[in-house]
């Protein structure tokens, strides 16, 4: 049986997209190493420099259990703000301009495609 050439090409194309998205996140994970040094991914490890990020699309900013926070991200999350794709790549960019006088020391990612890497990773859901 002979495939007809467009389903080939977009089978092909698919498959392609889906590797560059798992590329991304691999990216993402190796631009994540540092930032493991204060964050952790697992929820029951507490007591490190920052707020464990484990299932962060969804949840609310500063909302980590046992992590005491700043002012500023108390005040975000008396507010009932979200974690999303977008929140946290401009948090990324740039740390300060969001939550004026929050504590994470790092002064975030300068390159576009590490910080989109990086959100990718963060936000695959899990
Ligand atoms: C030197 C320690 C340190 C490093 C390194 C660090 N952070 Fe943070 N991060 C913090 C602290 C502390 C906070 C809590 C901020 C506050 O309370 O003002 C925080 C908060 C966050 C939050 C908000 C979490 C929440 O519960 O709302 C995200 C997202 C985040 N950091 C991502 C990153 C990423 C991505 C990197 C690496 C590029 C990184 N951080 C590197 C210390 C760090």
């Amino acid at each position: 049986m002979t495939y007809a050439p467009t389903i080939v090409a977009a089978a092909a194309l698919a498959l392609s997209a889906g590797v560059a998205a798992a590329q991304d996140l691999a990216r993402g994970e190796a631009l994540f190493e540092p930032c493991k040094s204060c964050h952790s991914l697992d929820p029951a490890k507490q007591g490190m420099a920052g707020p464990h990020l484990a299932g962060l699309k969804g949840r609310v900013v500063g909302s980590a259990e046992g992590f005491d926070y700043s002012p500023a991200f108390k005040a975000a999350r008396a507010k009932r703000i979200i974690w999303d794709e977008a929140r946290l790549n401009a948090y990324l960019a740039d740390p300060d301009a969001m939550f004026k006088g929050g504590w994470m020391s790092p002064q975030g990612l300068d390159d576009e495609a590490d910080r989109a890497a990086v959100t990718a990773f963060l936000m695959r859901g899990r």
